[in-house]
């Protein structure tokens, strides 16, 4: 019983839309009706603005950041951590507090990530801003950089780096699924990639003029 209230309580964090609520409560605007139409950062940073922008970044990084600590406060220890973080990133892009309709699981996966090895977080941060600076793609950077944090599961074990000194199956097998689903929800943004309409950011080497 205790586990199932806990996967209720991880998907529950994540369905929490931060740029929904963030939007209609201090700017009355819903963010859903603008820019990509997604509820994530950065639609909220493209439609509301750097601060808006930060704090739902910071909220949906937590999101899965708690779940995925969840049973430790409980002192759960039956279910690997790395599955309540599954559950916030389920309830992130099927929000139930959104009608279903959700982001597309990266800053959620972060947080994922940060509550299992903030030195693998801290890595992943450096892959995605170095992805992003070439790039200048938020919706790019974000598909490339989870491939390669999900080889880097592999091959920091591999090398012995402090980083990530052992492999754990779990961690690539539930990398391998976030990979795929993220790229699946960022169909609309692969189809204006290939069109070559996918908007840029304002940082970068391919930056928007
Ligand atoms: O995390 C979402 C990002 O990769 C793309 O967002 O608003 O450009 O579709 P957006």
């Amino acid at each position: 019983m205790t586990i199932i209230l806990l996967f209720i309580c991880a998907y529950l964090l994540g369905s929490i839309p931060s740029g929904v609520w963030i939007g209609q409560l201090f700017f009355h605007k819903d963010i859903r009706k603008f820019g990509s139409g997604n509820m994530g950062t950065t639609n909220t940073f493209r439609v509301l603005g750097p601060i808006a922008g930060t704090i739902v970044l910071f909220m949906d990084i937590l999101k899965g950041t708690l779940a995925t600590l969840l049973p430790s406060f409980f002192g759960f220890t039956a279910i690997n951590p790395l599955w309540f973080g599954v559950c916030a990133i389920l309830g992130h892009t099927f929000p139930i507090f959104a009608k279903f309709k959700g982001g597309k699981a990266v800053a959620t996966s972060a947080g994922m990530i940060l509550a299992y090895n903030p030195l693998f977080f801290a890595y992943s941060t450096v892959i995605f801003l170095i992805c992003l600076f070439c790039t200048s793609m938020v919706s790019l950077t974000s598909m490339i950089a989870a491939v390669l944090i999900t080889f880097s599961t592999i091959l920091l074990p591999l090398l012995h780096t402090p980083i990530l000194p052992t492999f754990n199956w779990l961690l690539t097998v539930i990398a391998c699924g976030v990979t795929v689903f993220i790229f699946y929800r960022h169909k609309a943004n692969i189809a204006r990639i290939k069109a070559g309409t996918e908007s840029r950011i304002p940082f970068g080497l391919r930056k928007q003029k």
